[in-house]
Order: C-alpha cells, then structure tokens, then sequence
C-alpha cells in the first residue's frame, strides 16, 4: 500500500490533479449531461429522506466537482461544498461559476471545524462514506449533528455489504488486491446496522436506514 488510508487530504488531492482524472475518481465518467441526470437522481433521493425546501442551507461533505451541488443550489437558500482535497474545490468553484449563493469550504478528512454550531439544515453525504474509515464515518455524523440547527435532518449513503453488488464489490477487492496493494481510497462497504448503530449513537431520532437498487444502504435522521 503506498498510502496510509487515513491520509485523506493526499490520496485525494493526488487523484484530481486534472480536471478528467478527478471527474472519473467522482462518478467514472466525464460527461457532463450525465454528471447532471445523475445529480437530478441523487435530490430525488434527498426529496425522499431529508426534504429539499427553499429556506434550507445544505451542506454537502466530500462535495468533489460540484456535482450535486450544481443542481441543488437553486432550489434552496445556500449550499455549502466541504471537502477535504483542494484540487476537487478549485474544479467545484468553476462549474459553480454564477450560482450566487454556494459557498466552499476545505475540511480536514475528519471534521467539519470551520462550521459554527447549529448552522445548518440539512447535511447529506453521498459516495463517500465507501472512501472513508469507519471511525470517520461516525465523526462525520457527530460533527452533523452539532453543525445542525434543531430539527435539521442528515442523510448518508454508502455500498451495502449486504446487497447482492455489494458483495461482488467486496469480493472483486478481495481477489484483486495484496492487503499491502490495497489503494488507499478503495471502497469499503456497510451495512444497515452500521449506519443505523452510528445514527443512533451520535443521537439522532426518527432513524430511518433501508437498502435502495440491491447496491446502495442509506440513512437518514432528524436532529432533537
Ligand atoms: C467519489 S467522490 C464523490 C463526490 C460527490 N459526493 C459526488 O457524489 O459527486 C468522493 C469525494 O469525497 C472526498 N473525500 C474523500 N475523503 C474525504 C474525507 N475524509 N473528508 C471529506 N471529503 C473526502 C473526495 O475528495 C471526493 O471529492
């Protein structure tokens, strides 16, 4: 392994060095069409569990190029972009060119310290947690819900070990990969009662976790 998983800031700054190289660590395409169907997917999604409204500041972690973000800004009051690798915020600010009310923000790979307390809607994080430790998935919903206004709602997502793709997504590693070949950034599945035991813990209510398409597990909670 040439580097340490934890090293967030440095995998993935190495991954977006250019523009097509940091599209395809996001979404495994470069074609800009697609990057906004599939955003349009992804707030359908959000509809679903967190509610989008107009009064609502969205704060998006591991934004990448703005995908989501692009299309949610005018639907609500100001979207925030966190993520841990400046070169995906440079990419992220020119195609956010001329939508007033988004704002980005670099963030340690841990935390979201530069975002006061009670701050914020509605976090969400999505094709994220899958890069991430499991114990930096959890520090990521404790910082949610301090970052979070009463009653703002948090949504995640990650591959479901448990689903019939997740597997193969587990074993194609497995089969792949010398634990020491192993990329730094290479995906990691959950399950339900991860996210769900995480949710709760970090003591969010009306927990709700369920599995989407046989691949995808996600988690939504409200803040008390
Ligand atoms: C697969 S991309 C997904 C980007 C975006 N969420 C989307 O769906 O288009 C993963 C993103 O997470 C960011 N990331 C990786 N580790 C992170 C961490 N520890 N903290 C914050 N962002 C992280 C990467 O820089 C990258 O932009």
């Amino acid at each position: 392994m040439s580097q340490l998983r934890g090293d967030y800031k440095t995998t993935w700054n190495a991954l977006s060095g250019s523009k097509q190289e940091a599209y395809l660590y996001v979404a495994g395409y470069t074609d800009e069409e697609k990057f906004h169907a599939d955003a349009e997917d992804t707030i359908d999604i959000l509809r679903e569990t967190v509610g989008v409204r107009p009064d609502d500041v969205f704060l998006e972690i591991g934004c990448g190029v703005g995908r989501v973000g692009r299309v949610l800004a005018p639907l609500v009051k100001e979207w925030i972009g966190c993520d841990v690798s400046a070169n995906m915020l440079k990419l992220a600010g020119r195609r956010l060119l001329g939508i007033p009310n988004t704002r980005l923000q670099e963030i340690s790979g841990y935390d979201l310290q530069p975002i006061p307390d009670g701050a914020v809607d509605v976090v969400y994080t999505t094709v994220v947690f899958m890069h991430l430790e499991e114990w930096d998935r959890y520090n990521y919903i404790l910082e949610a819900m301090r970052v979070l206004r009463p009653g703002g709602r948090f949504y995640c997502d990650n591959v479901d070990l448990a689903s019939p793709a997740g597997w193969a997504v587990f074993e194609e590693s497995r089969k792949t990969f010398k634990p020491k070949d192993r990329p730094a950034q290479i995906s990691k599945c959950s399950t339900q009662p991860e996210i769900e035991a995480f949710l709760k813990h970090a003591g969010f209510a009306d927990v709700r976790v369920a599995g989407r398409l046989n691949f995808w597990v996600y988690g939504s909670g409200t803040k008390p």
